[in-house]
């Protein structure tokens, strides 16, 4: 056994995050010297002479240090839908800085016109009923939406950007003579021997990061006036409303595989959005810091006045303005920010989406339920596992295979002995409508007798591999031993991965069969914090320190681009990556991670995804059950009635846990489970239509209670329930042998109970719960889109006709929506799909078409219940009457067999 398997085995052992392999704040050269820096001192002013409105919609202006001669440009465009981006680049930079273009959308942005003027000391760019206000000395960019202050940057002075240099050739007799002798300076005013003493190289455990462009973080503070709290910055197994970060270590943004990641705790996970969302009663601003190196972020919540909230008192004669100022830190790269206005949550989201693009449209089989282990052990067990969801009665949609699959962890392939007919298999899944899931990592195996291996070493006309810091291919440790890791940054090295997944390159795999990215981090088990050395080099020679928190989103984006291109541009894609950045959502879903089987995971789950949804990522996850132990029953019981009102709904296990397939717990608790996965099959035409939606402005799926109800200040620390789109509120319990659970429901409107039709009116309540309880809540006023007719998967289940529910509100009315399409193919994009606007009003229900040019057939309406209605009422279609029954104990109305095509148009009227 080599060393570093004793190693990984012997952390396999211990309990809890091996803090000592990650790095703190003060072991972080860049976070401890720009932490360490002093409000008010930064020296940045505006040079006046050199503002200028270069077209409609964008102004320049010359950014000086007191101190150094670098000057910077900085560039303010506005942008359509109240939207700011701000931009900072050295006027003569040595290196260049990344930006990561590749997370803007695909559409291009638009501008909107603004005007400049000029008044002392001040600039003013004025657009829509917005203005940012430049101070020149210091530098100062104070914002207003709607003449109210809502973010100033570097009010507290702690912008800066670290002069890039050129590393001195330091010789010790030279060096000693120069500091007797002339003691040269560089055009900076530093002398060679102080840049030799700033920290080009930094050591962490045993790793050495030679660091050869020398020092070039960046930093920015920007503090969010009159806001109450603030959200955001995922990934972090941490609280929704992020926490200051007085006493603690920022937060930190750089992917990593933490093993065993702790809880309520800022270190860095898996993926990276620099995102945060301000939240008050009155006003919402996003802000993106559009960065993919690592980045501290602090926090610090206050109601004291400073230089901005004695602006604001001047403005708006407040005393007690609440502030929260932010720090931003990174490594290296551009300073690229844009600030969304607002004023609703909602519009945020737009503004958000209007730059990053909404989310990717799933396939419907995506949002089913997936059962994955680590492992499925062979092609018997997976059909085993199969049959057995026929013989329970439990639908399923996905079987999933981890590593073990592979002949020795060479992705793209099988090992025969356990899966010698893979093609068999997976036709006999298809046959049910099932599909598979197989993993596949970034590491490759070093095997010079490997035809894959072999194909990236050699390829013509790109560098495939991550080289190192000497130029040869970077190799280090993974699964499969010595390893060495694909290039994704590299446009050409995207496109020679994506070929792999043809059907002539992946051999045994089939239209059914899609792709799991894992360890794409990187995790590099030898590496520093268990990844890549920041002086590896990519594609451009950019280092890996300037680019890695996105690769991982180009992993997951090739993979993505792989399966299109199989399918000839026919079906669409289904990957599921643990690493992502700033516009992963476009690609498609990730997952937390390794939790555990606890408690406490289980509650995390929510704000960890809840964190995700409001940074713009929709279509996420955790592993039901929790992958590191055994669940206890109860537990498991309450993760899957957790899990089913996800976004993302995978089961998994560690590959040392015991089994626990839903009929392993004894035929009670496989009926608990079989109904929360049967309530998710029923809800998925309304979960598909939230899908839909995030497909056109990114709407979050799962959503905090604030999100829809911004001036309930009561709902801002709520992270025990969550909404699943905009008309579902689930209360989930999580909490063991609970009895009496309580329950928020925020005003003004009614709440139904899903199950029983009980309604309640808004506010906090305890309600009784058993083990077979999911609370889950219809919000009055809406109208939802159900399937009843559960069957063994989702795709069985196509022209199964619908179940309309209708929930009325205190005035008797409610509207809803319901999108339909072919579930799996781009069809969609020419039109082939059908959006209805579902509406009750002065009894009369009107289905009409929302996408007056889309057209697509779907199934009948086999039933529609109404509830709320006091009376029985008869109804009728076209003047033929509709069956109906009134259940006076759920003041409820059911119609049968309305004989109606959900995607027609058509009324049903009551009297
Ligand atoms: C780490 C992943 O997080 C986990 O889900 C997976 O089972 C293992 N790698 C093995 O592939």
């Amino acid at each position: 056994m080599s060393w570093w398997w004793l190693v990984s085995f012997l952390l396999l052992l211990s309990d809890a995050v091996n803090r000592n392999n990650f790095k703190t704040c003060d072991q972080s050269g860049f976070c401890k010297r720009l932490r360490g820096m002093e409000e008010n001192k930064s020296g940045y002013y505006v040079n006046p002479e050199t503002i200028n409105q270069v077209n409609s919609s964008s102004v320049t202006f010359t950014v000086k240090h007191e101190m150094e001669k670098h000057a910077h440009t900085v560039i303010l465009r506005v942008l359509k839908d109240s939207t700011i981006r701000l931009t900072a680049q050295e006027k003569e930079p040595v290196h260049p800085r990344y930006s990561p273009v590749d997370s803007l959308g695909e559409a291009p942005l638009q501008d909107q016109s603004c005007t400049l003027s000029k008044s002392g000391q001040t600039a003013t760019v004025s657009f829509s009923s917005h203005k940012a206000v430049l101070n020149y000395n210091p530098l100062r960019i104070d914002v207003y939406a709607q003449e109210t202050l809502v973010a100033s940057v570097n009010a507290r002075g702690l912008f800066h950007v670290e002069t890039q240099l050129l590393k001195p050739e330091v010789n010790e007799e030279e060096h000693q003579e120069g500091e007797e002798g002339e003691n040269e300076e560089d055009d900076l005013g530093i002398s060679a021997e102080e840049i030799a003493k700033m920290d080009w190289e930094e050591s962490f455990n045993s790793h050495h990061d030679s660091n050869p462009r020398g020092p070039r973080a960046i930093s920015l503070d920007v503090t969010f006036t009159g806001f109450d709290k603030l959200y955001g910055l995922p990934e972090h197994a941490d609280t929704l409303a992020l926490k200051g970060t007085g006493s603690t270590d920022p937060y930190r943004l750089y992917n990593l595989d933490v093993f065993e990641y702790e809880l309520d705790n800022p270190m860095a996970l898996y993926g990276a959005i620099p995102y945060v969302h301000a939240l008050s009663p009155k006003h919402s601003v996003g802000m993106m810091w559009l960065n993919a190196a690592e980045t501290w972020v602090d926090i610090n919540y206050s109601n004291e006045k400073s230089i901005v909230g004695r602006v604001l008192s001047s403005i708006m004669s407040s005393d007690e303005v609440s502030r929260i100022d932010t720090h931003f830190m990174s490594e290296s790269g551009l300073l690229d920010l844009f600030l969304f206005l607002g004023p609703t949550p909602k519009d945020v989201t737009r503004q958000y989406s209007n730059v990053f693009g909404p989310s990717y449209l799933p396939p419907l089989f995506a949002i089913s339920y997936h059962q994955c282990r680590w492992n499925y052990n062979d092609q018997k067990d997976v059909l085993g596992v199969d049959a057995n969801f026929d013989k329970y009665d439990i639908p399923m949609d996905v079987i999933w295979l981890d590593i073990e699959h592979t002949d020795g962890k060479r992705y793209f392939s099988w090992d025969a002995r356990k899966f010698p007919d893979s093609k068999e298999m997976l036709s006999t899944l298809a046959g049910k409508g099932r599909n598979m899931v197989t993993i596949i990592d970034p590491h490759i195996k070093v095997d010079k007798n490997w035809g894959l291996y072999k194909a990236g070493k050699d390829h013509s006309t790109c560098g495939i591999y991550v080289q190192n810091k000497d130029g040869g291919n970077f190799e280090g440790h993974c699964w499969p031993g010595t390893s060495s890791w694909i290039d994704y940054t590299s446009p050409c090295a995207r496109q020679w991965w994506a070929e792999q997944f043809s059907y002539d390159n992946y051999q045994g795999s089939s239209p059914s069969l899609f792709t799991w990215n894992d360890m794409n981090e990187p995790s590099v088990f030898n590496g520093p914090e268990v990844s890549m050395p920041k002086d590896n080099l990519h594609a451009e020679q950019w280092e890996h320190r300037d680019v890695h928190n996105i690769y991982g989103h180009y992993m997951h984006k090739a993979s993505s681009d792989g399966q299109v291109l199989r399918s000839q541009n026919t079906a669409r894609p289904f990957v599921l990556s643990r690493a992502f950045f700033v516009g992963s959502h476009r690609i498609g879903p990730i997952w937390t991670g390794d939790n555990y089987a606890s408690w406490e995971h289980l509650k995390m789950s929510i704000p960890m995804l809840l964190s995700l949804n409001v940074a713009g990522y929709t279509f996420v996850g955790a592993d039901v059950g929790g992958f590191f132990g055994s669940p206890a029953t109860e537990l498991l019981v309450r993760w899957y009635q957790v899990g089913v009102l996800q976004p993302f709904l995978r089961a998994h296990a560690h590959i040392d846990t015991r089994r626990r397939e839903p009929w392993l717990f004894g035929e009670e608790n496989t009926a608990l489970i079989r109904d929360a996965l049967i309530l998710r099959y029923q809800l998925l035409p309304y979960i598909y239509t939230q899908f839909y939606k995030a497909s056109v402005d990114n709407s979050p799926i799962m959503r905090p209670l604030w999100y829809d109800h911004p001036s309930d200040t009561s709902l801002y620390s709520n992270q025990e329930e969550f909404l699943l789109g905009d008309s579902l509120l689930s209360s989930p319990v999580l909490e063991s042998n609970e009895k009496s659970h309580l329950v928020t429901l925020p005003g003004p409107q009614v709440w139904y109970d899903y199950h029983s039709y009980t309604k309640y009116s808004p506010g906090t309540m305890h309600i009784s719960v058993k083990l077979s309880s999911t609370p889950l809540f219809i919000k009055g006023g809406s109208i939802l889109l159900t399937k009843m007719r559960v069957r063994r998967s989702s795709q069985l289940m196509e022209s199964d006709p619908y179940t309309i529910i209708v929930a009325l509100d205190n005035k008797g009315e409610a509207k809803g929506e319901a999108y339909v399409d072919d579930g799996k193919s781009f069809d969609y994009k020419n039109n082939k799909f059908s959006f209805q606007n579902l509406s009750f009003t002065g009894n009369k229900l009107s289905c009409r078409s929302g996408v007056k040019e889309a057209h697509y057939k779907s199934a009948g309406v086999e039933r529609v219940v109404i509830l709320g209605v006091d009376n029985s009422l008869s109804a009728s279609h076209n003047g033929s009457p509709i069956i109906s029954t009134f259940s006076k104990s759920s003041h409820s109305i059911t119609l049968k067999k309305p004989n109606l095509v959900l995607s027609d148009e058509w009324d049903i009227e009551f009297s």
